[in-house]
């Protein structure tokens, strides 16, 4: 994939970067408020019946929040969490290593849970259900399968695409947690409590601008924060106001709607080659050069928020406001 300033895929520096930035309580979490308010009864009636959390399944578009509000979970349940993702846990065994590790009521976060393969997942249900693993011991005639039994813990699992879980395995998640995209208000706050974290001054107007051009996603406003802030320092006294940071964000080529060279190169290619849609995903993806699946799980999900395409049967079209947007005329079909 192209390196992108609005990429909402994890990069290399937002690791440790965001790390340092997260909330750490649900208190502190801003947004998603359905979401939260209802983590927020399950989590205190699982601690009033001293129970284990139930399972969470955790979807939506990347750099949302999923892994902080799974850190968030294990600090409200006051338990500890281990961190995998689907294609780290090749073999059973990987699985039953760290199943058998848990203390009683950790959070499991299994990122990416979509990924898992098939042979693993069929381990993975007992083990949601009823606690327990069933280990195959020995090999032909005299093979056996022992039953272990687990401490009780809490799975996290997130995926940007809860259409490719298996039926069996969402069945087996108690909560069910979309995540949406952020508004500009939300945004905006997550700007200004990341600078009070980082020590960062800066003008509420600049905090709006940065705001409004990270297509709803935290780790893009926090990703977008950290390099006005280089040009504040660079190019100014420090401070972030916002002439500096309209300035910096004009020469990282985001415009007024978070959108950037690969948007364009993709909306461009739909009104120009395809007169607009319809046209399928891997006609568009081999046209631009993207995997279809890119697409679809980190560019289209905002597209298709913001109005700008369309998803039909016959494939995806522009929408009048996309036209609008770039002062163009819609083509007569
Ligand atoms: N940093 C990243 N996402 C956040 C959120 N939802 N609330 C507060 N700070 C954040």
């Amino acid at each position: 994939m192209e390196e992108r300033m609005v990429s909402a895929s994890q990069q290399w520096e937002d690791q440790t970067a965001e790390q340092s930035v997260r909330p750490l309580r649900l208190l502190d979490y801003i947004g998603q408020e359905d979401v939260k308010k209802n983590l927020e009864v399950f989590i205190e009636a699982a601690k009033m019946r001293e129970e284990s959390l139930d399972h969470v399944l955790l979807y939506g578009p990347p750099g949302l929040g999923k892994t902080t509000l799974s850190t968030i979970i294990a600090n409200e349940m006051d338990v500890q969490i281990r961190t995998t993702s689907g294609p780290a846990i090749e073999r059973p065994g990987d699985l039953a290593a760290i199943l058998t590790a848990l203390e009683p009521g950790d959070v499991l976060f299994i990122d990416e849970i979509h990924r898992l393969n098939r042979i693993v997942e069929e381990v993975l249900y007992p083990a949601m259900e009823d606690f327990c693993l069933d280990i195959v011991i020995g090999k032909g005639p005299t093979a056996r399968s022992v039953r272990l039994d687990l401490p009780p813990f809490t799975l996290v699992g997130a995926t940007t695409r809860a259409g490719m879980l298996s039926a069996p395995l969402r069945d087996r998640f108690g909560v069910l947690a979309r995540l949406e995209f952020y508004n500009v208000d939300e945004l905006t706050q997550i700007v200004k409590r990341t600078a009070d974290v980082l020590d960062i001054e800066m003008d509420h107007e600049a905090a709006i601008e940065m705001a409004s051009r990270s297509r709803g996603t935290p780790r893009i406003a926090n990703r977008l924060l950290r390099r006005v802030r280089d040009f504040a320092q660079v190019q100014a006294d420090g401070a972030v106001s916002y002439e500096i940071a309209s300035h910096a964000l004009q020469k990282l080529q985001v415009d007024e709607l978070g959108l950037d060279h690969i948007d364009h190169k993709l909306l461009f290619a739909m009104m120009d080659r395809f007169n607009g849609g319809p046209v399928g995903i891997e006609t568009i993806s081999s046209t631009i050069g993207e995997e279809a699946d890119t697409i679809e799980d980190v560019y289209e999900p905002y597209l298709l928020q913001i109005g700008f395409i369309q998803r039909t049967p016959r494939g995806r079209i522009l929408t009048p406001l996309c036209y609008q947007h770039f002062q163009r005329e819609e083509p007569s079909k």
